[in-house]
């Protein structure tokens, strides 16, 4: 059985791909340091899947303690690497945060794969990539432009430092995909998005607004040239992207890949407005969003959305779910959690 180690495992991507790649017949370990996620999310897989999967608390920016788990796990055929601080906005106030973290944890990681020759590496990047594109959809040939942030920056550097770590590692093939914005969560609401402290991510901030946690939420624009004025993104259920993770590593052990450096957008291929995506929620939850209509935010792109077709074609991905079922679940795992909350409360 291929065993994955997956980095940012209880992390909101990390824990739902563990999910699937267990439900795939992976075996997987996981390294997650905690500080962007907690423990919960170990217990969460162990329920929906049955199975305990070992986290190694380490920070990746320790280089001795992220060896001793290869270490420990000389079989480990492949590595998905998820572990990084991703806030838009955050990155533009915390640049020296955001280039140490997601930049010095990559290459430590980059070191251990070298020395053990992991065969596979998919990396988490993203359509910040592609900074404001100047046509949408964007495809995995549209130019990478100066990135609006510096967490987009990091992504950029980090598919720079792949592409030239393949060239001249021959043992090791890699896949970047970059995704477009995940949200909702699992549909048993025993994993989801746990943001730590004041949500950044638009999803999060509807509803944790909707079930009282946030007195309001602020709509970061509503003069963009767009159909209503607000930001255009590509929603696309964290189920699915987690899918594609399994769909790309299995890719890799069965030699499909067209180079050492394959590229795929995970996006749906529809844009969506900031208050297209409220109202939805709304609909969906029969709840009145108290939000205001505010200034532009830094480090935001105008619109972007993805020309899926090559992941739909090379890696077999098939989308599940649309636009609802993203909200549904989004407010289930929030009530899930309200629901937990006041269970230790009464206790
Ligand atoms: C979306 C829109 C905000 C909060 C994300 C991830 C990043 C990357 C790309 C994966 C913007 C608006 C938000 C709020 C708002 N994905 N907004 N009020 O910036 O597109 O980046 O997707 O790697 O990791 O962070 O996502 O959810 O922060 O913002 O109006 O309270 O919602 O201005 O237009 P973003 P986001």
């Amino acid at each position: 059985m291929a065993k994955i180690l997956v980095t940012g495992g209880t992390g909101f991507i990390g824990s739902h791909t563990i999910v699937d790649l267990i439900e795939n017949g992976f075996s997987v370990v996981s390294i997650d340091n905690h500080a962007r996620s907690s423990s919960y999310a170990v217990a969460g897989i162990e329920q929906i899947t049955g199975k305990k999967v070992k986290n190694y608390k380490v920070d990746l920016k320790n280089f001795d303690e992220t060896r001793a788990v290869f270490q420990e796990n000389p079989d480990i055929t492949g590595v998905i690497h998820f572990a990084a601080y991703k806030a838009v906005g955050e990155s533009v106030l915390e640049p020296i945060l955001y280039y140490e973290n997601n930049i010095f944890g990559l290459i430590n990681l980059l070191k251990c794969v070298q020395e053990f020759e992991v065969a596979d590496f998919v990396f988490s990047s993203s359509c910040t990539v592609y900074g404001n594109p100047d046509t949408i959809p964007v495809t995995e040939s549209s130019p990478v432009k100066k990135a609006e942030s510096p967490y987009g920056a990091t992504k950029q550097m980090g598919e720079q430092v792949l592409a030239d770590f393949t060239k001249a590692i021959e043992k090791t093939a890699v896949i970047l995909l970059r995704y477009f914005n995940p949200v909702g969560a699992h549909p048993s609401a025993l994993i989801g998005e746990s943001p730590v402290g004041k949500p950044q991510n638009l999803v999060p901030a509807i509803t944790q607004t909707a079930i009282g946690k946030l007195p309001k939420m602020m709509v970061f624009g509503t003069d963009y040239p767009t159909r209503d004025g607000s930001c255009v993104r590509d929603y696309i259920h964290v189920c699915d992207i987690a899918h594609a993770h399994t769909l790309a590593i299995q890719y890799l052990a069965d030699k499909k890949n067209k180079t050492r450096c394959d590229i795929f957008n995970l996006g749906t291929g529809d844009g969506v407005t900031v208050l297209e995506a409220i109202h939805t929620f709304e609909e969906v939850s029969g709840i009145k969003l108290n939000y205001e209509l505010g200034p532009r935010r830094a480090g935001d792109v105008v619109a972007i959305y993805a020309n899926n077709n090559l992941a739909v074609k090379e890696l077999g991905w098939k989308i599940k779910y649309g636009l609802t079922d993203m909200m549904k679940t989004a407010w289930a795992w929030e009530l899930k959690i309200k629901e937990a909350e006041e269970k230790v409360k009464s206790n």
